[in-house]
Formats: structure tokens, C-alpha cells, sequence
């Protein structure tokens, strides 16, 4: 292993979802050591996803001790281990979500494992990833910026992608949560016309400011499907990427138009959950996905580099504040993604001095 200057101890957050006590804890835990293969990365930022309130509350399943919290996050290599090019000391890095999934479609071993939930995460000071599962982020974006890309970025880029669509067709995003907000930015990318719907009017305006060209109101009784046909000439969207679940995908099949493509992703939603028969009678694919590999996100930040695109950062939360920034996505008031600012490093500090616009 190459040497390396750190301290041997580290401040990290641990959650314990099958011990006597849930939530998160802030503890000291020795600062762990690259194997032949790893690096250590020296952790800049980090940021929050749904799936991280239900693994502190024991609603992930296979989380069987306890571990680091937290799937995403960005920083900079500081040591490598054996067979690890040392040239790679200093690069900045984001861990991938399945660090076991390198490329090839998804398998039952490929996805076995994933950050903050069978492997230690990332709200840490460091971690050490496979060499492979540290990937290079694109040079304008600052930690906090990388720091969003692992889970939700990567779900938002598999799910347009998969959704197959040509500039000018339409896709029906829902909400305004870190999936849905990046989708919105690479569907927008990919010259699609985008509708989207929201639970709040604030919510809505930011969306259009996004470049949604329509936000339909979502949330109890509320008939978005109706509208999604007025406003395609009653056919309906192209491809709709489903957050809801539950909650969402019986008015996503009838707003999606024959022969389209039903992307789902989440389970945000409470509801009734689908009638087979709305798929089969029209035609529709219905298509799961779960994040990406390692190669989708090397693909995924060469179109982010090559646009200049900058992530939705809707709060950055201190270190010390990680059960606010938990509190914060909980109340689900905010538009993109919850940050947690976890140590200044050298990239990150140069690269953040022009990352000014993305908050509200
Ligand atoms: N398959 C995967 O690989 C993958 C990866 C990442 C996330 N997910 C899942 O995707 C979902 C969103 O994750 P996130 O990190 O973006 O969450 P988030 O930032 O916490 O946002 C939650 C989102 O859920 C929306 N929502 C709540 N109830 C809904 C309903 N009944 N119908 C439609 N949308 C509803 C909210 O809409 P408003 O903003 O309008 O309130 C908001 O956009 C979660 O279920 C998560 O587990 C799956």
C-alpha cells in the first residue's frame, strides 16, 4: 500500500437497522486501510436519497450489521493498494452505488452489494472502494455536485436512457426529488419535451424554472392522467419515468400512450398499485431498473462533462448536522438534492469557487 498521511481515526455516521438501536449514531472508527485492488478515498461531500431513511429505519432488507450510512458521496484518492496505479492518488472520484457491477447488464451478484447497506458508505470521513467503483467525476463539478451523481444521478441517466425516446417525444417525470430532478435535467439534454407533476405549487415554479414545460399539480384525488392526455392530443406521453409506485403507476398507465414505455424506478407512493390489465390490453412495457454500473456512470458524467450540466443542490447541511439533513429529506419539501459538506478538499475547494447557481 502506498503510504499515506491520514489519521488513524475517522468521525462517521453509522446506522444499525437490525440492532436494538435504529437511527443514526456518531461514532470514531479506525480509518480503514486499501487492500490490494482499493483505494481510500478522502471523502469532500455526500448526499441523501430516499432508500437512506428506509435502511435507518430497517426497511432495506440484508443490512445485517452495522454500517458507515450513506450510498453517494465524492472526494478525492488519497492512498491506493497494491495493483492500484499510484498516479491515482489525488483524482477526484464518486463511489459507485454497486461497486460490483462494472458493466454487462444486471445480475443477482452484480448487485449483491451496495454502499451504506451491505458496505460501509460514505458519511465518513474516508472509504475505501475497489479500484474499479471510484470514478472520475467531470472537472466544473464541485464535491457537493459529484456527491449527487452515484444514485440518483445514475437511476435518473439509466431510466431516460431506457426509456428509448428521440428528441421532441415526451416524457412525464414525477416530482420533484432527486431522481425526478435530475431526469428532468438530462431528459431537457436529450431535447424531450417534458410534463412532470409536482405536490406543491413552489415546487412547480421551480420545475418550470427547470424547464418542464408543463407541472401538473399530483397529490390526494388529483387526476394528472386526464391531463397528461389533454395536453398530447390524447394519446398520451411517449414514456413516463415512475416515482410513485403504489401511488403513481395506475395513473402512469393511463397516461402513458399505446405501445409507450412505463420506466419504473420508485415506490415513493402509498395507493392501489396497477391492474396488469392496463398494461397488456395497450401494449405497454413496463421496465424496472435499479441505479447502474460503472460503466453508465463513466457514460453518464461524459455527457454531464460535455454539456456543462450542473446538478439541482437544494440545502447543504454541515457534517455535524446529518440527523437535520436526514429531518430535511423527510419532510420532503425540497426540489433536487440534500448535501452533506463533509471536509473541504483541495479539487473540490478550487472547483467549488464558480459553483454558485444551483440552489434555489
Ligand atoms: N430503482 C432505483 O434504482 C432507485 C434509485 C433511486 C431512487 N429510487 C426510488 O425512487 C423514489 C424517489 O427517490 P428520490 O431519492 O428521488 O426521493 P426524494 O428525493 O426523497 O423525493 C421523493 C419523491 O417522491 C415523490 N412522490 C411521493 N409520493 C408520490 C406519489 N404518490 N406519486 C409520485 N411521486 C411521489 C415526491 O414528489 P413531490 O416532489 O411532488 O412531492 C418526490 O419527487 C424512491 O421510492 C426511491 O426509493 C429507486
Amino acid at each position: 500500500m502506498t503510504p499515506h498521511d491520514t489519521a488513524s481515526r475517522m468521525t462517521a455516521w453509522q446506522v444499525d437497522p437490525a440492532g436494538t438501536r435504529p437511527g443514526l449514531r456518531k461514532l470514531r472508527l479506525a480509518v480503514p486501510i486499501p487492500a490490494a485492488g482499493e483505494v481510500l478515498v478522502r471523502l469532500g461531500a455526500a448526499s441523501l436519497n430516499y432508500r437512506d431513511l428506509l435502511v435507518s429505519r430497517g426497511f432495506y432488507g440484508a443490512t445485517q450489521r452495522p454500517v458507515v450510512a450513506g450510498s453517494d458521496g465524492a472526494g478525492l484518492i488519497a492512498a491506493v493498494g497494491d495493483g492500484v496505479d499510484p498516479a491515482r492518488i489525488g483524482q477526484r472520484v464518486a463511489g459507485a452505488f454497486f461497486p460490483d457491477w462494472t458493466d454487462g447488464p444486471v445480475t443477482a451478484a452484480r448487485r449483491a452489494r451496495s454502499l451504506g447497506a451491505q458496505l460501509d458508505g460514505v458519511l465518513a470521513e474516508y472509504v475505501v472502494l475497489p479500484a474499479q467503483a471510484a470514478i472520475p467525476v467531470p472537472d466544473h463539478l464541485s464535491d457537493s455536485e459529484a456527491a449527487t451523481l452515484p444514485c440518483a444521478g445514475l437511476t435518473a441517466w439509466h431510466a431516460v436512457t431506457a426509456a428509448g425516446l428521440q428528441p421532441g417525444m415526451t416524457l412525464l417525470l414525477q416530482g420533484a426529488g432527486g431522481v425526478s430532478v435530475m431526469a428532468l435535467l438530462f431528459a431537457r439534454m436529450a431535447g424531450l419535451r417534458v410534463l412532470q407533476t409536482a405536490s406543491t405549487a413552489d415546487k412547480a415554479d421551480r420545475l418550470r424554472a427547470l424547464g418542464a414545460e408543463h407541472v401538473l399539480a399530483s397529490g390526494a384525488g388529483s387526476d394528472w392522467a386526464t391531463e397528461i392526455l389533454a395536453l398530447t392530443g390524447g394519446l398520451g406521453a411517449d414514456a413516463v419515468i415512475d416515482i410513485g409506485g403504489p401511488g403513481s403507476l395506475a395513473l402512469s398507465a393511463r397516461a402513458v400512450r399505446v405501445g409507450g414505455t412505463i420506466v419504473s424506478v420508485g415506490f415513493a407512493g402509498d395507493g392501489p398499485g396497477l391492474d396488469i390489465r392496463q398494461i397488456v390490453g395497450r401494449a405497454i412495457t413496463l421496465r424496472g431498473i435499479t441505479v447502474g454500473s460503472c460503466a453508465m456512470f463513466a457514460d453518464m458524467n461524459r455527457a454531464i462533462a460535455a454539456a456543462r450540466l450542473r446538478p439541482v443542490i437544494h440545502r447543504r447541511f454541515s457534517f455535524d448536522e446529518v440527523p437535520e439533513a436526514y429531518a430535511c429529506l423527510e419532510a420532503g419539501g425540497h426540489v433536487g438534492k440534500i448535501v452533506v459538506e463533509i471536509a473541504d478538499t483541495e479539487a473540490g475547494a478550487a472547483s467549488s469557487a464558480d459553483n454558485k447557481g444551483s440552489e434555489p
